[in-house]
């Protein structure tokens, strides 16, 4: 499974890289508002940081088939060919999914909320669907349900398409989609955080060392020359 923080901040993204095997960046215009200088500057410094196993998820700000797809193909020159161009579920969305797919642009079809939008957007060529899974809750709908469908009907009908599962609240979301058999997940650093943070573990961290040392000399290591 591909773990991929959801966020543009690329200080944070290098503290959590350094322990946490990420595999990737996504964003979108809603967290682009919400950071540090120009939406172009926070972009161009997280995709400096990743490597070429590292994928990039960039989302256009247009909403009309032509523009978009024009600035899909800026934000490829600008960052790299490797960057999957995030849509959103719309007419004119699928449509530049249908057109960018022409001249071999990945896209990523985000915004999806039910069964029928994430099939829609593998026949139109993404090459990944990003279902919303707190959101689809908040709507009184039930995502494990939703996902299980989609992940269901790419298997039956043999698409390519891959989920990239997006919009959690708790880390029992995540195992939800897990075991739908979801590929890839995007978390908030949040959630990122708690993926391994348990305050049980930190209390038994702590009585190791205390035991420890308190039997041996005050020292907190072993073979200390
Ligand atoms: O990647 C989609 C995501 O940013 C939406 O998440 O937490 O705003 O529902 P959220």
């Amino acid at each position: 499974m591909r773990i991929l923080m959801d966020g543009s901040d690329a200080d944070v993204f290098r503290n959590l890289n350094d322990y946490l095997p990420l595999d990737g960046v996504t964003t979108n215009p809603s967290i682009l508002a919400k950071g540090k200088g120009t939406a172009e500057e926070q972009v161009l410094q997280i995709a400096n940081l990743l490597d070429k196993q590292q994928t990039l998820h960039v989302q256009v700000v247009s909403t009309k088939y032509e523009q978009m797809v024009e600035e899909a193909k800026r934000i490829i020159e600008a960052v790299s060919r490797n960057v999957f161009i995030k849509i959103p579920v719309s007419p004119d969305g699928l449509k530049a999914v249908r057109s960018l797919k022409g001249e071999s642009i990945n896209t990523t079809v985000t915004g999806v909320y039910t069964t029928m939008q994430a099939v829609m957007a593998a026949k139109a060529g993404a090459a990944y669907v990003a279902p919303y899974i707190n959101r689809i809750d908040l709507t009184h709908s039930d995502s494990e349900i939703v996902i299980n469908q989609i992940v269901q009907a790419y298997q039956t009908y043999g698409f390519s398409t891959k989920v990239l599962a997006a919009s959690f609240k708790n880390t029992r979301q995540v195992i939800g989609v897990m075991e739908a058999g979801v590929e890839e997940v995007t978390l908030s650093t949040d959630i990122l955080k708690n993926l391994i943070h348990h305050k049980e573990t930190e209390m038994s961290i702590e009585a190791f060392t205390e035991d420890f040392t308190s039997r041996f000399e005050n020292r907190n290591e072993m073979f200390l020359k």
